[in-house]
């Protein structure tokens, strides 16, 4: 049996009570509100909406399907049951061991999937006959794909790459754009293809297992495969069929697919959309938009929506543990001395603020760890403030990070400003027109290194008299 089938993900997860059927909703901002009202509350669930107003019932959307800690051990692997905390325990060391597997679990080629179940030729491509929300109420149109992938591949190695690309319908439903950043893996491929051939071919994936979504909306390093990546994952390879014109894999049990070709000048007025950032920072700018020549579906498809917004968002737990993994990961693979924990915080995003737990052992230690962070290739896009603190401070938590701040931290001395660094067009500080740069700046948290053994201690009770005074009266304790 495939680990690749969103419809046995989903009985997973209604099995565990996990999904919420929401029956009758407008795909035109209903669907949208609805799941941001379920990203805010406390016990977010996976909501499948059916029964959409104006679209086939069967065709379904499916939102929050990441959001929770027991839905991502669940698709990434890990088991069914697990918290908060006992996820960031199992994800420990996991990104690292995942990539050094991936060899092993090479994605392998099939003639024949669900996918395939119907395929509908370039001249009768119609996106909106499929739920495509319009998420928020100034999203500049219908967006079909948010929890999507886009499959490129590298022209002189022909290794393939997947990317989480929003995807707005256009051209009256015939063809959409893929809003790719400058320097993502996906738009070196594309700009290749362009500079080779003239032209760049193209597959994605619309509906999916969520583990895609995690893979192809993650940072995995360039010249890997995220389909072997997901594949490790998983401990199965991923079965995929190819594009009929293309050639380009597109994963076997997909349940809304396309393929075509993106051209250096076809592009088309995208945007404005909300933004993880929280805002609609990156207003309307021109777009590749491909020429789509196929489209495939298996019967009463789902599309797997996964729209940002002002965080708490869809995915913006996903983000926060997953980056917190690989950072940390990443950093001690560099070789850095002394990480105790990073963490990539939810209201930023899980890009905009990370925070670094070193012990410090050398003069200089600490500036290099946070260098390091904010420029690494898993941290850098859009990184805004590292935070370097000693390791009596938990990276994970905002107030124990701020009291660091505020008493280790002289800002004379201890942050730094790196200029023309990896911003993002949707940089809600950005000016039009100009190139994507930003400015991040690095605050040294850390008691100073040559002061550690005379800086003053933290007032505070010892854990051995807090655990006898809890032991006599147990209640105070919460
Ligand atoms: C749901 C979702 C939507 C995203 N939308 C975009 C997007 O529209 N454009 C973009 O460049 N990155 C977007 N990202 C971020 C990229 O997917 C992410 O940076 C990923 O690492 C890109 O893959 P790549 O590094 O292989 O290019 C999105 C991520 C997620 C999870």
């Amino acid at each position: 049996m495939s680990k690749f089938d969103l419809r046995e993900w989903l009985r997973m997860a209604d099995g565990a009570g996990q999904v919420e059927l929401i029956s009758g909703a407008d795909s035109a901002l209903e669907i949208g509100a609805a799941s941001q009202l379920n990203y805010k509350r406390k016990n977010t669930k996976a909501l499948i909406f059916d029964q959409i107003i104006g679209y086939r019932p069967g065709y379904r959307v499916l939102t929050g399907s990441v959001s929770n800690p027991r839905l991502m051990g669940m698709t990434l692997n890990l088991g069914l049951d697990l918290d908060d905390l006992e996820l960031v325990e199992a994800l420990r060391g996991k990104p690292q061991q995942w990539l050094e597997a991936s060899p092993d679990f090479a994605a392998i080629e099939v003639s024949e999937g669900p996918i395939f179940e119907n395929v509908i030729q370039k001249d009768h491509v119609n996106f909106l006959d499929f739920p495509s929300p319009i998420w928020h109420e100034l999203d500049g149109g219908p967006y079909i794909g948010t929890g999507c992938a886009v499959i490129t591949s590298d022209p002189d190695t022909g290794v393939f790459n997947l990317g989480a690309y929003r995807m707005q319908v256009q051209d009256d439903g015939a063809s959409v754009s893929i809003n790719v950043e400058s320097g993502k893996h996906g738009f070196q491929h594309i700009r290749k293809w362009f500079e080779k051939e003239g032209r760049a071919p193209v597959t994605a994936t619309l509906g999916q297992h969520p583990v895609f979504l995690v893979v192809a909306g993650t940072e995995v390093p360039a010249g890997v495969s995220e389909m072997d990546y997901a594949g490790a994952i998983m401990g199965q390879r991923v079965q995929y069929v190819r594009g009929p014109e293309t050639g380009l894999p597109i994963p076997a049990e997909s349940e809304l697919a396309f393929e075509g070709w993106l051209y250096p000048d076809r592009t088309r007025p995208e945007g404005p959309f909300g933004e993880w950032t929280g805002y609609y920072s990156g207003d309307v700018a021109p777009v590749l938009t491909a020429e789509v020549t196929g489209l495939f579906h298996r019967s009463d498809p789902i599309n797997l929506g996964a729209p940002p917004g002002k965080p708490p968002h869809d995915y913006s737990y996903m983000r926060s543990v997953m980056k917190s993994a690989m950072a940390t990961d990443a950093l001690i693979g560099v070789g850095l001395a002394g990480v105790r924990g990073v963490w990539c915080h939810e209201v930023g995003g899980g890009r905009s603020i990370v925070a670094v737990a070193i012990e410090q052992r050398y003069a200089g230690h600490s500036r290099q760890a946070g260098y390091l962070a904010a420029q690494h290739p898993v941290t850098a896009y859009m990184n805004r403030f590292v935070i370097v603190v000693d390791q009596d401070i938990n990276p994970r938590d905002l107030d124990q990070v701020m009291w660091a701040m505020s008493t280790r931290c002289d800002p004379d001395r201890d942050i730094e400003i790196m200029r023309y660094t990896w911003g993002s067009r949707v940089d809600p500080l950005g000016l039009p027109g100009q190139p994507a740069y930003n400015t991040r700046a690095l605050i040294d948290a850390c008691r100073p290194f040559e002061h550690l053994a005379d800086f003053p201690t933290v007032a505070e009770s010892s854990a051995e008299v807090l655990d006898r005074v809890a032991e006599k009266w147990p209640g105070l304790r919460g």
